[in-house]
């Protein structure tokens, strides 16, 4: 069966044409991040404004790209939320529209659950129950994953989404947006060992919080910056800041990923969202895996930021499951 995704949560206008839930014939993402970029962030009107102008163009491209006709498409999935108000409902209208004008079934999907399924894409060998990690721009959560219609949150960011840190500390630095590529690249030539960052402690050992450390690299900074002032800021000051904060964030990560197993006795992970694609993570989450004999599994980097190909994959996959006795 053929899958149409749908995805206009953020910035981004994404349509996907996914074969039975694995095979991704295309993947058309068109960005609006240049024009947020002065900003800083992502500006909501200038976002939905971009994607309604687009999204007609990036569903052709998309259906032409995969070689299938909007009449070969067996089901039409949309992200439905959470994200920006203003597109998604983009995203929905237009996913309406193209139900009630083809009466193609349709699902509205969480766009947090479709992060999960990217891990899936293409990975059939990815045993149930698992321990998912969704940490994006805006979420940063522990789930327990029994199937895609059974996902039980086990803790969540109780501020800051760890990928919301990367960008706030980057802008700190004066690196550009996202922060995340950015503070990852400077990290490569910092030492993470010379600045002893820690991310605050939760009640819940499986919550997360990320605005105390963003707080200690603005202090460190904004300190070592005034020592300095006049003179020429010591050449490594931003690569090792970049480097310690990465550091610090990986390790509550993976500590905090690796804890969620043993409580729920779960020898699987798969990880997700934006902050999946951080070289950093990934390679300490499979090495503390490793350590423990616990599978990790990262989706290609392409798909652990925003798509909709991980959506259509998880349509795919619920769709199967209802029809079924
Ligand atoms: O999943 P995503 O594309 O959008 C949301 O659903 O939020 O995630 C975007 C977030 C941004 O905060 C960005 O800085 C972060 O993911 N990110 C990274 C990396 N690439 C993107 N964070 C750390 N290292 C990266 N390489
Ligand atoms: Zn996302």
């Amino acid at each position: 069966m053929y899958v149409l995704g749908i995805e206009t949560s953020c910035d981004e206008t994404a349509v996907s044409v996914v074969k039975n839930g694995d095979d991704v014939l295309s993947n058309t993402v068109a960005s609006s991040i240049k024009f947020h970029a002065r900003y800083g962030g992502v500006v909501p009107e200038i976002a939905s404004r971009m994607q309604l102008e687009t999204i007609y163009q990036v569903a052709e491209n998309a259906l032409e790209t995969a070689g299938v006709k909007l009449s070969d498409i067996g089901l039409i999935a949309v992200t439905a939320g959470p994200g920006l108000l203003g597109s998604l409902v983009v995203g929905l209208s237009f996913a309406r529209a193209l139900h009630l004008a083809t009466g193609k079934p349709l699902l509205e999907l969480s766009h947090i659950h479709s992060h999960i399924y990217a891990g899936f894409l293409g990975r059939q060998e990815i045993k149930m129950p698992c321990i998912a990690l969704v940490a994006s721009g805006g979420h940063t959560s522990l789930f327990h994953v029994r199937d895609f219609a059974s996902i039980k949150e086990l803790g969540s960011t109780l501020d800051d989404a760890a990928g919301e840190a990367f960008d706030k500390v980057a802008k700190i630095l004066g690196l550009g947006y996202p922060g995340g590529p950015q503070i990852e690249r400077l990290a490569r030539k910092g030492n993470p060992d010379k600045i002893k960052f820690n991310c605050s402690d939760t009640k819940n050992a499986l919550d997360f919080s990320f605005s105390g450390i963003k707080t200690a690299v603005l202090y460190y900074f904004k300190k070592h910056s005034r020592l300095n002032q006049g003179k020429n800021q010591p050449r490594r000051l931003i690569p090792d800041l970049a480097a310690s904060f990465q550091e610090a964030v990986v390790k509550t990560l993976v500590q905090k990923t690796i804890l969620a197993c043993k409580v729920t006795r779960v020898s699987t992970i798969v990880a997700g969202g934006g902050v999946a694609a951080n070289s950093r993570l990934r390679q300490a989450l499979q090495s503390a895996g490793l350590n423990k004999g616990i599978g990790v599994f990262f989706p290609e980097k392409q798909y652990c930021l925003d798509n909709a190909a991980m959506a259509a994959g998880l349509a795919y996959r619920l769709f199967k499951r209802a029809k079924q006795p």
